[in-house]
């Protein structure tokens, strides 16, 4: 079998909002070898949209990048594949998963996916045109009964699709709940291309019993990376990872958000940035009146005295909930 991605490949998913050139250069400083853009919407690529054309931008140093399309109207999705043909990926990914309702209004991302003729047809329009190897990223259609998805996934693989991914959860399940593992296995024994598991990878535990019931080599990571670049570590380090202390935690932020600030400028990326330096808090014990304040930081010196004190790591044990089921998160004392 041709596989796009070597195994044991640990995968960062397309995260709308989230995977930035910054957010990808974070995960990567951490071991992350594959990563993709943010979900790019057709329609607003085939206009030329400023906003979605910087979300084409690839960094020098990123030796693997995919690029994600959504889409659910043939022209625009044809136009918007030439606009990708003009720039540089390794793959070009198409979103027939996310549940999102400005997604599925548009009869794009799952609601596509929900119709596999029509998805099927849609993505043979992709395949056709690209001069990208082009994959599919899924979810289950039917908890109960693997055949509905089994069916999409070999019209996809018919229609040309090189690998797909699975997210075992159903459209109305958005990310919590089970992932079912024996639907993403039997699509791997169906098709005759690579399939990639995902869905609730937050440890190396999670991590391990979702390769073991898919039975796939190759796993996608999302929600756990948020704010947790050192994911890819505890992935692969086994016994000898170490978590993140203090120190390691405000470094990482510091570099990060400012990287945000040099590539968006002050005012848009202290705007955007509230929400990355949130998911680093998360579940790692820091008070809530800290987390309050970052809806405060106006400008890059608020974000360094922010900053500062969280190098003597979290004050006390206090956990509070968290937007996204997070487990909560180690930390080791400062050395
Ligand atoms: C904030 C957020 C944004 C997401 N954006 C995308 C996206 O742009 N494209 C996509 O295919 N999936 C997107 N997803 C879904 C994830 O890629 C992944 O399939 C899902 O979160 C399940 O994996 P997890 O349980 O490891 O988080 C998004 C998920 C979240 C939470």
């Amino acid at each position: 079998m041709n596989t796009i991605y070597p195994a044991g490949s640990i995968i960062l998913a397309p995260l709308s909002g989230y995977t930035d050139l910054p957010y990808r250069r974070s995960a990567r400083r951490f071991g992350c070898s594959y990563a993709f853009t943010e979900m790019i919407d057709a329609c607003s690529l085939s206009y030329r949209n400023s906003k979605t054309n910087k979300m084409l931008d690839r960094g020098d140093d990123e030796t693997w990048l995919g690029v994600q399309l959504v889409g659910g109207k043939a022209d625009k999705i044809a136009d918007a594949v030439e606009v990708l043909n003009d720039h540089d990926f390794d793959i070009l990914d198409f979103n027939l998963g996310c549940p999102v309702a400005k997604v599925a209004k548009k009869n794009a991302g799952a609601a596509l996916g929900a119709t596999p003729d029509d998805a099927a047809r849609v993505f043979s329009i992709v395949t056709a045109r690209s001069r990208f190897p082009v994959t599919a990223k899924i979810r289950i259609l039917d908890e109960d009964n693997p055949e509905p998805t089994l069916y999409l996934a070999r019209l996809l693989e018919k229609a040309g699709a090189k690998a797909i991914t699975v997210h075992g959860r159903i459209r109305s399940a958005f990310y919590s709940g089970p992932v079912h593992t024996t639907i993403i296995q039997a699509i791997r024994e169906t098709v005759g291309i690579q399939v990639i598991a995902n869905g609730g990878v937050m440890t190396a535990e999670s991590y391990k019993s979702l390769k073991k019931e898919s039975g796939c080599d190759c796993v996608m990571v999302a929600r756990g990376a948020m704010g947790n670049p050192w994911l890819f570590r505890e992935l692969t380090a086994g016994q000898d990872y170490l978590p993140p202390c203090g120190l390691d935690l405000a470094g990482e932020m510091r570099r990060h958000t400012l990287e945000m600030i040099e590539y968006y400028g002050e005012t848009l990326a202290m705007k955007i940035s509230r929400k990355v330096i949130l998911d680093y808090l998360h579940g790692r014990g820091y008070h809530r009146a800290m987390k309050n304040n970052v809806s405060f930081l106006k400008n890059r010196e608020d974000l360094l005295a922010f900053i500062q004190p969280l190098e003597d790591g979290p004050a006390g044990k206090l956990v509070v909930p968290d937007e996204f089921p997070f487990p909560e998160r180690s930390m080791r004392p400062n050395p």
